[in-house]
């Protein structure tokens, strides 16, 4: 783990960056395509994976338990699964990992037992497994806790499809059953399943190896239980980043002169650029790209509420970069974040660097803008809040320290690189 900090020079105000940035893979789509990698019976190919600290731990994590992961170039990796895999986590590993959960689905369907410690990640709430350990007890499986690890097991080394309806829509609940239900004897049904983008694309990976789903992309989805799957020595790419790609659109309408945000899927943005679009900001949306100009000063941003929601609503991940938006719009915003309970802590940073914030409640704060924001030294909580602070500082008043940048690196690829090729001030440095 790196021990690194972020020094950023604020451009106050100024909207002078330009040129273009280019959309990394999904990691929330990668991370649960390698772990699907356990289903097949042959080597996988999957290209367009970001170079980023989650994926990282994950191959780790999978190169631990005896699966073959090998880095053919960047972005290019090939996966051999074998027919014994250790079906018992790196508690080192996967408490650094929340996506380390899906796994549990796979590795259960085809080795009948598993076993985790209770899954780490990022610091946004309660993050419970509940769903998980129901959903396993549906398929058949006997969940126990020892030392600390939750043990489960299958009766006759398979799982048998079920019912499942999530009370919460969960995006990683559903992957895993999706993943788990393809190997299981029988029917598996997922109701109330999110529509996500990246669990239609896992959804479709599966589906190219020869598993049997319907009701992709609807929140009813079946699968029926089959052999092995088989890549054929097809290569899977990744789709893009669709959350990297909407915190590149939120800095170039606060700081851009005219940013360009290549190899993006504009249609997994709709509710960023409906919002900004309402709000006041200029963009030209085409096929595989966002063009976004920054807003001239002179130009009064409307204030607008947001609620975050599953797809297609405003997604959570962007909710924190959205703050700091509406700290420079004219008036008073709400917004309202629905799914996790402690992802507004990091507004209370904000605050410190000049936004005017009140936390009414867990869930709510209210945002009265415009307020001139000023350089500080901040500490990353966690990747989404911490590249929101990036943002932050890069349209601030004097510099700023951003400490924990590991947490940023789990999700970003060569962040910093990426901004100063737009004309940010952004320097890595060691902590030593
Ligand atoms: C996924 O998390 C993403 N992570 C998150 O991205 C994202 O914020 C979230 O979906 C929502 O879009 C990955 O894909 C690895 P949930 P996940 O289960 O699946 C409750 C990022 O920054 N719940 O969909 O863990 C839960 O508390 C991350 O990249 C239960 O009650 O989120 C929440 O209120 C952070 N019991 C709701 O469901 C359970 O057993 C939705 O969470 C599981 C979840």
């Amino acid at each position: 783990m790196n021990k690194d900090k972020f020094l950023i020079k604020g451009l106050s105000g100024k909207r002078i960056l330009h040129g273009s940035v280019t959309v990394g893979g999904a990691k929330n789509a990668a991370l649960k395509l390698m772990a699907a990698t356990v289903l097949f019976k042959d080597k996988v190919t999957l290209k367009n994976i970001p170079e980023i600290e989650d994926i990282k731990r994950m191959a780790d994590l999978l190169k631990d338990m005896d699966i073959g992961v090998e880095k053919r170039a960047e972005h290019l990796y090939l996966f051999t699964p074998t027919v014994k895999c250790k079906t018992k986590f790196s508690p080192d590993i996967s408490k650094h990992i929340r996506a380390s959960i899906v796994l549990t689905g796979p590795v259960l369907a085809r080795f009948g037992k598993v076993s985790f410690p209770h899954p780490g990640g990022c610091v946004i709430g309660k993050r419970p497994i509940d769903l998980f350990l129901d959903g396993f007890k549906k398929m058949g499986a006997k969940v126990k806790i020892k030392n600390d690890s939750y043990v489960i097991e299958t009766e006759g080394g398979k799982l048998t499809g079920a019912t499942i309806f999530l009370r919460n829509q969960s995006v990683t609940a559903t992957e895993t059953f999706m993943m788990a239900g393809v190997l299981a004897r029988g029917e598996t049904v997922i109701k109330n399943a999110p529509i996500e983008p990246e669990v239609e694309h896992l959804a479709n990976f599966l589906i190219s190896g020869g598993a049997k789903i319907e009701g992709v992309g609807t929140t009813t989805i079946t699968i029926k239980g089959g052999p092995l799957l088989s890549a054929k020595g097809k290569t899977h790419t990744v789709m893009p980043d669709r959350i990297e790609a909407g915190s590149f659109l939120i800095l170039g309408a606060l700081a851009g002169r005219e940013l360009e945000i290549k190899k993006c899927n504009p249609e997994h943005l709709e509710a960023l650029t409906e919002t900004l679009s309402y709000s006041g900001v200029k963009m030209k949306i085409s096929k595989n790209s966002i063009k976004v100009f920054g807003v001239v000063p002179s130009i009064r941003l409307k204030p607008v509420d947001i609620k975050t929601h599953e797809y297609p609503g405003f997604p959570t991940d962007l909710q924190a970069p959205m703050t700091v938006f509406l700290t420079q719009v004219n008036g008073e915003s709400l917004v309202f974040e629905t799914i996790f309970e402690g992802r507004l802590n990091y507004s209370e940073s904000l605050v410190g660097m000049g936004a005017d914030i009140k936390m009414m409640d867990p869930h709510r704060i209210m945002i009265n803008g415009p307020s001139t924001l000023h350089g500080k030294v901040l500490e990353s909580p966690d990747l989404r809040a911490g590249l929101a602070f990036v943002i932050a500082a890069i349209i601030a008043k004097g510099g700023s320290v951003i400490h924990n940048v590991y947490n940023i690196d789990r999700g970003y690829e060569d962040i910093e690189k990426r901004l100063q090729s737009i004309g940010v001030d952004i320097v890595r440095m060691s902590e030593e």
